[in-house]
């Protein structure tokens, strides 16, 4: 099969498109013919040596994927040949068939289409766990999501305005604003204009938002803590800016605050299951009544893969971007 992994670390030229065997559907697993797989921003860090695979994970990258289930390994009984479905996976995912644990896939509700789907394991997943479960973002409240027009970021509007949320987002230009807006956020700060500690706690008549969802860390970190309300919840999920920060951490205890980080992709499948099934209980309605969708920046083919992550080194999107595969 045709399969897209790194012949070194650097930019999108180390990707490349080789022929690899057909994987095997496992104990417990499905074979899925993939088409469609999306690309994420671990993804562009794995590419430049940043983010090894996890130990007995394969080096094919990608880590969700949507398709048709083609065999079941011995065991495997959720899902019948033909079902359409989509899937986290630890890698795997920039390949023609992928096999993966049946308690970490989802059946594709009807109406939403296989690009779709592919954009959204990895981002659903990330946010169901961090801000809903984690930080425990209720109807009601007001979140303040950082990189609004990211693949999370997109996510996070969609499910936080779903279930009765106020959002409010950082971009950094006011075309992206103006996108996170089109998606849903109810306020938009241009981060490089504008200081958003001030222009949060403003939106919030001073309160602060309830729950911060974090991908840049550095100075945010301190900035985060001045922002959010008293009893306030930071969910960090990655540092695009150093981890390390000297700060000043008073207001931990005097807001009475909650600071949650977590990594998915190095779960173990059953934790990973476990998150699957609250998935299935509280966004596949969503998705199924068409009231969430993933956004979709663009597609590639595979044979592209390279362009797809010069898209996403740009900096330039608003969504998903996703591959597809030849059919
Ligand atoms: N912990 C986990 O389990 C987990 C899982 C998946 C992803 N992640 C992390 O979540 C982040 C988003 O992933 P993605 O796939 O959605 O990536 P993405 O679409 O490329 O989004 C990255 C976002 O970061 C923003 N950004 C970058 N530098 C910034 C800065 N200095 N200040 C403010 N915003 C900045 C960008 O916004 P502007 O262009 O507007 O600046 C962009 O929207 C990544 O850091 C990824 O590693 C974590």
């Amino acid at each position: 099969m045709q399969a897209v992994t790194a012949s070194g670390a650097g930019g999108p030229d180390v990707l490349n498109v080789v022929t690899l065997p057909r994987p095997v559907a496992g104990p417990g697993q499905i074979l899925v013919r993939v088409h469609a797989a999306g690309i994420n921003r671990p993804d562009v860090m794995q590419r430049e040596g940043n983010y090894p695979p996890p130990p007995g994970a394969s080096d094919i990258l990608g880590l969700e994927m949507a398709g048709v289930v083609e065999a079941l390994g011995d065991g495997a009984s959720r899902f019948a040949v033909g079902d359409r479905v989509m899937a986290l996976v630890p890698s795997g995912g920039y390949g023609e068939w992928c096999a993966v644990h049946e308690t970490n896939a989802l059946p594709v509700p009807e109406g939403v289409s296989m690009i779709e789907a592919a954009a959204i394991p990895e981002t659903f997943f990330t946010v169901w766990s961090n801000v809903f479960q984690r930080a425990g973002l209720k109807k009601g409240e007001t979140i303040l999501i950082h990189g609004g027009t990211s693949g999370i970021g997109t996510a996070t509007i969609l499910l936080a305005k779903a279930l009765g949320c106020r959002v409010i987002v950082t971009c950094g230009s006011d075309e992206k604003c103006a996108a996170a807006k089109g998606n849903g956020a109810d306020v938009a700060i241009n981060y490089k204009t504008s200081d958003f500690v001030k222009e949060a706690r403003t939106a919030t008549d001073g309160k602060g938002p309830d729950v911060i969802l974090d991908m840049v860390g550095g100075d945010y970190m301190q900035r985060n803590i001045e922002a959010v309300a008293i009893d306030g919840r930071i969910a960090q999920i990655a540092f695009q800016k150093p981890a390390k920060a000297e700060m000043n951490m008073l207001q931990l205890l005097t807001k009475r605050l909650t600071w949650t980080g977590s990594t998915l992709r190095a779960r173990p499948v059953e934790m990973k299951a476990e998150l699957c099934r609250a998935l299935a209980e509280n966004v596949l309605p969503l998705l199924a009544k068409g009231i969430a969708r993933p956004v979709i920046d663009s597609t590639y083919p595979l044979s592209d893969v390279r362009g797809a992550h010069a898209r996403m080194d740009s900096g330039g999107h608003v969504g998903k971007i996703v591959l597809t595969m030849t059919q």
